[in-house]
C-alpha cells in the first residue's frame, strides 16, 4: 500500500493508473478508522481494480466551536487497518496541501441549498458547503470511477448524490450500510469521546429507531405519535441531549406527517460536548 501527502504524487499516479485502464475507486474519510471505514474500503475493493481512501480532517466542515483540534488522528494505525482491509493508496495531504491559499481565505466553493439547511445541517451551518468542496476537491484530484460513503451520515450521502446529478459529475455514488458495534451503537471515531457511563447512555439511540420502526410495523404512520415514542425513551435517558429527531423524505429531507412506504428517520444526540447521529431508513 502506497501512502502519499503531495497533491502532484498523486495526480501522477492517477495518471498512470488511468492509462493502464485501471478502474479507481475512492473512499473519502476523516481518518481513524474503525469497521465502518473498513466496510467501505472492502465493498471498493470488491467493486474496483485500485482504491484509493482519503484521510483528511478537513477544517472546512467544522464550525468555530466544534472540535476539529481534538479530532482524533492516528495516521500509522489507520495504514495498518487499511492496509489490512486491501487498500492500495492512502491518500493523507496536510492542510496546506489541500488548501495551498490557507482554507480561511477560500473564495470558491460548492454550496447546496435547501437540503443542507435540514437536519445536521440547521446546527450545523456551513458543515455541508465544507463537505461538498472537499469533496468536489477530492473527485477533482482522484477522478474516481466510483465513490463510497457510509449511510451513517445519511444527510451527507443525499447532499453528495444530488451534488452529482446537478453538477454532471460522472462518478457512481455507492452508499453502504451502517456497521454497528455488537450492542447496536453505530461505530463512530467520535465514540472515543464517551465516557464509560455516556458510552452506555448512547445506546438509546438504536434503540429508540428500532422502537420506531417497531411501531411502524406494526401499522403507526402518525410522524407526531412516532416522534413522541422516540422523544419520551431519549428523554429517559439523562445524559441524553436531543439536538433533533426527523422523520422525512429520503431524497428531499422534507419532514413528513404521515409516512406512506418509506421514511427516513434520523436523530442527533449529544452526551456532554459529543454529538452523536445515527438513522434508519424504514420501507413498509
Ligand atoms: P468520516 O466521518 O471519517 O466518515 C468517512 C465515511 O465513513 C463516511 O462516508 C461515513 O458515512 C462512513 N462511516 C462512518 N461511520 C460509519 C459506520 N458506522 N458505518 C458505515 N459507514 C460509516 O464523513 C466524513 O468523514 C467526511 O465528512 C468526509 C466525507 C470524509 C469529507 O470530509
Amino acid at each position: 500500500m502506497k501512502i502519499i501527502s503531495r497533491v502532484e504524487e498523486l495526480r501522477a499516479l492517477i495518471h498512470e493508473l488511468k492509462l493502464q485502464g485501471k478502474s479507481v475507486g475512492l473512499v473519502p474519510t476523516m481518518g481513524y478508522l474503525h469497521e465502518g471505514h473498513l466496510s467501505l474500503i472492502r465493498e471498493a475493493k470488491a467493486q474496483q481494480d485500485v482504491v484509493v481512501a482519503s484521510i483528511f480532517v478537513n477544517p472546512l466542515q467544522f464550525g468555530a466551536n466544534e472540535d476539529f483540534a481534538v479530532y482524533p488522528r492516528d495516521l500509522e494505525r489507520d495504514s495498518q487497518l487499511a492496509a489490512d482491509a486491501g487498500l492500495d493508496i492512502i491518500f493523507a495531504p496536510s492542510v496546506e496541501e489541500m488548501y495551498p491559499q490557507g482554507f480561511e481565505n477560500m473564495i470558491t466553493f460548492v454550496d447546496l441549498i435547501h437540503i443542507t439547511d435540514k437536519l445536521c445541517g440547521a446546527a450545523r451551518p456551513g458543515h455541508f458547503r465544507g463537505v461538498a468542496t472537499v469533496v468536489t476537491k477530492l473527485f477533482n484530484l482522484v477522478c474516481p470511477d466510483a465513490a463510497y460513503f457510509g449511510q451513517k451520515d445519511a444527510q451527507q450521502v443525499i447532499v453528495i448524490k444530488r451534488m452529482v446529478v446537478d453538477l454532471n459529475m460522472n462518478i457512481n455514488i455507492v452508499t453502504v450500510p451502517i456497521v454497528r458495534e455488537a450492542d447496536g451503537l453505530a461505530m463512530s471515531s467520535r465514540n472515543v469521546y464517551l465516557s464509560p457511563e455516556q458510552r452506555q447512555a448512547a445506546l438509546v439511540l438504536n434503540q429508540s429507531l428500532r422502537k420506531a420502526a417497531a411501531l411502524l410495523d406494526n401499522g403507526e404512520r402518525d410522524c407526531t405519535k412516532l416522534k413522541q415514542a422516540i422523544e419520551q425513551m431519549i428523554g429517559a435517558e439523562p445524559l441524553a441531549d436531543i439536538e433533533y429527531i426527523a422523520i422525512c423524505d429520503t431524497s428531499t429531507l422534507e419532514n413528513l406527517a404521515k409516512i406512506e412506504n418509506k421514511a427516513l428517520i434520523a436523530l442527533a444526540v449529544k452526551f456532554g460536548n459529543t454529538r452523536l447521529i445515527d438513522n434508519i431508513i424504514w420501507e413498509g
